[in-house]
């Protein structure tokens, strides 16, 4: 793990309360009135019956599913998120770091319909856990990201780097993360280098803004 990807997950123990606090009273006006509804539509448009939730949080998106009677398992590599996730809802929820899953040292099941991240992928390597994932879902499976939309995000410096979040405006004592942009194509690389061929791509938006909230990818493994 690099420095920086040590960094990141360093942040998340650190951030995990004021996460909490922030995902539970529905502060990010961006996930409330549009990413929050898009990743569930995505995974629900696909009728997956088991479901794997990679960087699953405090689980919202676990409790989601389940409430819809979709089997969801959840992983993360923070143990204070996953009690908060174990603790509110009825999915099975791992604690696992993406490096351990990306070498298998952890066994959290296998053939999932769906694996989905939403805005869970944030370090420079993600081609090895991605590789990983595509050997956990089962045939006619999908992998499904939602990120932040690279257009928006890259603030006039469009290439592959690292990047600070400082949480500002968040309320609440928040350690700076580490996190890494990706171009458009740099994602579409890392999915092709993974084995994944892009299936559909969305660029959520709301009305009112005159930037997309997110970008939105599904994926499937490429058939040999
Ligand atoms: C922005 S949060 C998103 C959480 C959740 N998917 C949601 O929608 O609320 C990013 C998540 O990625 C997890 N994460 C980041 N780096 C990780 C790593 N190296 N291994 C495991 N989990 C990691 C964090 O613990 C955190 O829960």
């Amino acid at each position: 793990m690099s420095a920086s990807e040590s960094t990141l997950l360093d942040s998340w123990h650190h951030n995990a309360r004021a996460w909490i606090d922030a995902i539970r009273s529905g502060t990010i006006e961006s996930r409330q009135k549009v990413t929050d509804q898009a990743i569930l539509l995505a995974v629900l448009g696909r009728q997956p019956e088991r479901v794997l939730d990679l960087g699953c949080g405090e689980g919202w998106l676990l409790r989601a599913l389940a409430d819809r009677a979709i089997d969801a398992v959840g992983v993360d590599g923070d143990a204070t998120l996953v009690e908060a996730a174990r603790a509110a809802g009825t999915s099975p929820v791992h604690v696992a770091s993406y490096e351990a899953l990306a070498e298998a040292q952890v066994d959290i099941g296998r053939d999932y319909n769906l694996i989905c991240a939403n805005f869970a992928l944030l370090q420079q390597d993600i081609i090895p856990l991605l590789g990983a994932m595509n050997t956990l879902l089962a045939p006619g499976g999908a992998l499904v990201i939602q990120t932040l939309h690279p257009w928006t995000a890259a603030a006039g410096d469009y290439q592959d780097g690292w990047r600070e979040e400082t949480f500002a405006g968040f309320k609440g004592q928040w350690q700076p993360m580490p996190w890494y942009f990706r171009t458009l194509s740099s994602w579409l690389n890392a999915l092709d280098m993974a084995g994944f061929t892009l299936a559909s791509l969305q660029e959520p938006q709301h009305p009112q803004s005159p930037v997309p909230q997110s970008l939105l990818l599904v994926a499937e493994p490429r058939r040999l």
